[in-house]
């Protein structure tokens, strides 16, 4: 019924609200001033090779290891921090990564030379840099036969330096596709499997460590154990979601599913907060129901409703001049679903019934189709935009939170309402899990309760700006919401957390503390693994 009167149109795209930051930064850059650098200074300082490094020279290799021209290696997307290494390890078999590890862990703990696997390098703290280190590009595995495995429980064995999208192609050729996505793929299995991998069917299939039946990993003993749910279980547990502390991640045995080929992509939007929640906690908690579900918040952004209308059908002109967005904040709300040609019919009425349940903004339902593979890939594209402005490789200092649902409310308050003035620094992510159905054995932390939200400030510094899209400004905004946070006792926890005490990350970890140091101790007692996250700084045998 809604669909017949939104004349739904397939070949209406998505205007998405990153292509509306996009045009802001846009035209921001091109006011300012251009034509200097305005990276963060990277010390390019070149360390005389410790002993260690000079007996790995001797190691032979399937692949290499380069003691030049490592720069990249100390980069990342968040490009705040930059911490070169002292060697980068070519990896082209499992045995070049083992016979590396086992190397440095006899030399002792006097070697001081840590080792940071580097998945895709996007990470946002320096995560997968190791300062005056060793560092393994896990991407020099990738190329190694993906093997599918159709039946019952289907699934594909990839290499740890594997990206997603990769794996999206080449599960297709079989109709099939793993079930827990990023919003973004150009990421690496290890890289994400370290963090939990979170998008809008996590309320559904859970994250992505949800979806792991076995893993082979090269524990910081140079040890290569595979491990699963009934073999190894606590190594398997401990490195799902472990921030790369006690192995590395160089297979994984990722499920599937089969695949859809077409998607319906929803937008509503909502002024009343209230409203917004409770319809995506009830389209969380159905049996039927959509097969992603995310939000945004809106900020004070001059025009939203009339560029909100230029990207609905022209032929179907929406009435949203009555609206006044300016200095208001919206919440939108996204939703997909996935079908095959054949069921469209039906799948148009399940759309229908669950639309006609909810209470957002009636002219605001924007509704497109596209292919899986677009729906999936849609961040690349903007990816591609930026790139072409220059705008993809600035800073960015990024905050994610899992916030419980009891508090949502108050944190939507104080930060959308008071903290921040508009979204223009880039999007804000909210969106609700039910983790009834999350795996609790492995290392990620998250809110004690059943349900809790994933808020995602995902700002994007201006370079050679001053004033409010500065790094500067969005750091200490980010401190006051996580200040803010703390002092009226949250329950919040940091999704891909950044601390750079051990204090911090055990108040963090909290009752899993001890158990997550008990496994650093058995995988990786010299400490050698994940320098970046800063939460091992010395061997376990020195450790209280
Ligand atoms: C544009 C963009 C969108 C994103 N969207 C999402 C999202 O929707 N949901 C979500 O959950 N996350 C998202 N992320 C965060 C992302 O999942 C993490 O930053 C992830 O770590 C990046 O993967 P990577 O391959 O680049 O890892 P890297 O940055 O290279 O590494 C990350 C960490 O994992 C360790 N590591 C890398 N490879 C291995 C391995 N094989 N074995 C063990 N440890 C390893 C590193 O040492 C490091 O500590 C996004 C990031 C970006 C930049
Ligand atoms: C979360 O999921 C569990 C199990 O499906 C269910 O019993 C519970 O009611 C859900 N909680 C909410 C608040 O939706
Ligand atoms: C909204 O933004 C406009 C222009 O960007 C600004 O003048 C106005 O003060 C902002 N309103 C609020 C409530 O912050």
């Amino acid at each position: 019924m809604v669909l017949k009167l939104i004349g739904f149109s397939k070949h209406v795209i998505f205007s998405f609200i990153k292509t509306i930051i996009l045009l802001i930064l846009n035209f921001i850059l091109h006011k300012a001033d251009s034509g200097c650098n305005n990276s963060v200074t990277t010390s390019l300082v070149q360390f005389p090779p410790n002993e260690v490094l000079i007996s790995l020279q001797s190691q032979v290799l399937d692949g290499h290891l380069s003691l030049k021209d490592n720069e990249d290696a100390a980069k990342d997307f968040g490009n705040i921090h930059h911490f070169p290494p002292l060697a980068v390890l070519h990896p082209k078999s499992v045995s070049d990564i083992s016979r590396t590890i086992k190397h440095v862990f006899e030399k002792g703990s006097d070697s001081e030379l840590k080792i940071a696997a580097r998945g895709h390098g996007h990470s946002l703290q320096g995560q997968s840099q190791a300062h005056e280190g060793l560092v393994i590009k896990m991407e020099s595995l990738q190329g190694h036969e993906m093997k599918i495995h159709s039946g019952e429980f289907p699934y594909v064995d990839v290499s740890g330096g594997e990206l997603w999208i990769n794996i999206l192609h080449e599960t297709l050729k079989h109709g099939l596709a793993p079930k827990s996505w990023t919003d973004y793929l150009h990421l690496t299995v290890g890289g994400t499997l370290s963090n939990a991998g979170i998008s809008g069917q996590a309320f559904k299939h859970g994250p992505q460590i949800n979806n792991i039946f076995q893993l082979e990993v090269v524990t910081g003993k140079g040890e290569v154990v595979t491990c699963s749910e009934n073999r190894n279980a606590d190594l398997f547990h401990g490195v799902l979601g472990g921030l790369g502390q006690f192995g590395i991640i160089t297979r994984a045995r990722i499920s599937l599913e089969s695949a859809p080929k077409r998607v319906k992509w929803i937008r509503v939007l909502y002024s009343d907060f209230s409203l917004f929640t409770r319809d995506q906690e009830y389209l969380i908690s159905l049996k039927d129901t959509f097969d992603y579900i995310e939000g945004f918040v809106i900020i004070n952004r001059t025009g939203i409703l009339n560029s909100w209308r230029l990207s609905f059908d022209p032929k179907d002109p929406l009435q949203a001049s009555q609206f006044n967005s300016d200095g208001k904040t919206f919440y939108c709300l996204e939703m997909a679903k996935y079908f095959n040609p054949d069921e469209v019919e039906v799948v148009n009425q399940g759309v229908d019934h669950l639309l006609s349940q909810l209470s957002y903004i009636p002219p605001t339902l924007f509704l497109s189709e596209v292919s899986y593979v677009e729906f999936l890939d849609r961040v690349h594209v903007s990816e591609k935009k930026l790139r072409a402005q220059g705008l993809w490789e600035v800073h960015h200092p990024w905050l994610n939170l899992l916030i419980p649902r009891s508090e949502i409310h108050d944190f939507a308050e104080v930060v959308f309402g008071h903290i921040l003035k508009d979204t223009s620094n880039g999007p804000i992510l909210i969106y609700p899990v039910n983790q009834t159905r999350w795996n609790s054995k492995t290392s990620l932390v998250t809110p004690e309760e059943d349900v809790f939200y994933l808020v995602a400030f995902l700002s994007s510094a201006v370079p050679f700006s001053t004033g409010e899209n500065s790094l500067e400004y969005i750091l200490n905004q980010n401190k006051r919401i996580l200040d803010f946070c703390s002092h009226a006792q949250l329950n919040v926890k940091q999704y891909l957390p950044h601390y750079s005490t051990q204090e911090e990350w055990q108040a963090h970890f909290g009752s899993q503390w001890g158990a997550f140091v008990e496994r650093k101790r058995a995988y990786d007692p010299l400490a050698l693994l994940a320098p970046g996250h800063k939460i091992f700084q010395k061997a376990m045998s020195t450790f209280i």
